[in-house]
């Protein structure tokens, strides 16, 4: 298979925070972040592959600060790393103020997802062509957070 481009499945997802999204402290559920960061790291795996993808882990979830209500919460999704089946996604989320624009860094984290056939087969996806060094850099460190999580499995 021919690579492609990181750029040509970078998907992004914006939200406004609304109260069924708070948490009892009255800011952003951190569950909720989680859902919608998946949400957008599966569309661009989806573009990626142009399969259906399913999610097989998280990794390094880093809650850095809270999001608060009326917030919006900017998200993007890039891929960076392929194996044969499996594509880890970096997903960078973002609260903005809506009254001033102002942009604050509040999570990120490292998505795997499998391409999967009509009978939910892992199927394979082509190579990530890397543009940026910021993609060469995320590449280098997903190769051993790969060789980690399958010791780890075949440790079971
Ligand atoms: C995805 C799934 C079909 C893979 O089945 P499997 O029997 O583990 O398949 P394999 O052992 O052949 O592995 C297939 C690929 O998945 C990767 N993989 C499997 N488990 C993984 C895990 N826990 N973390 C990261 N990658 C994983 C393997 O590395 C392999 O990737 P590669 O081809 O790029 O090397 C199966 O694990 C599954 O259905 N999981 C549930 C997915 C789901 O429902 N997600 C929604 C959230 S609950």
């Amino acid at each position: 298979m021919d690579p492609k481009p990181a750029s040509a499945s970078e998907s992004r997802l914006t939200w406004i925070v609304a109260p069924q999204d708070l948490n009892i402290n009255g800011t952003l559920f951190g569950g909720q972040l989680l859902a919608l960061m998946d949400r957008v790291a599966a569309i661009a795996a989806m573009r990626h592959a142009r399969r259906n993808c399913v999610t097989v882990s998280i990794d390094k979830v880093d809650f850095v600060a809270p999001v608060r209500h009326g917030f919006l919460l900017d998200l993007v999704a890039r891929i960076h790393f392929t194996a044969r089946t499996s594509m880890e996604i970096y997903v960078d989320a973002w609260a903005e103020s809506p009254h001033t624009g102002e942009r604050t860094h509040v999570c990120e984290a490292f998505f795997s997802f499998v391409a999967v056939d009509e009978q939910m087969r892992p199927t394979p996806v082509p190579p990530v062509g890397l543009e940026t060094e910021r993609d060469r850099r995320l590449n280098r460190e997903a190769k051993s957070r790969y060789d980690a999580r399958k010791a780890a499995r075949d440790a079971r």
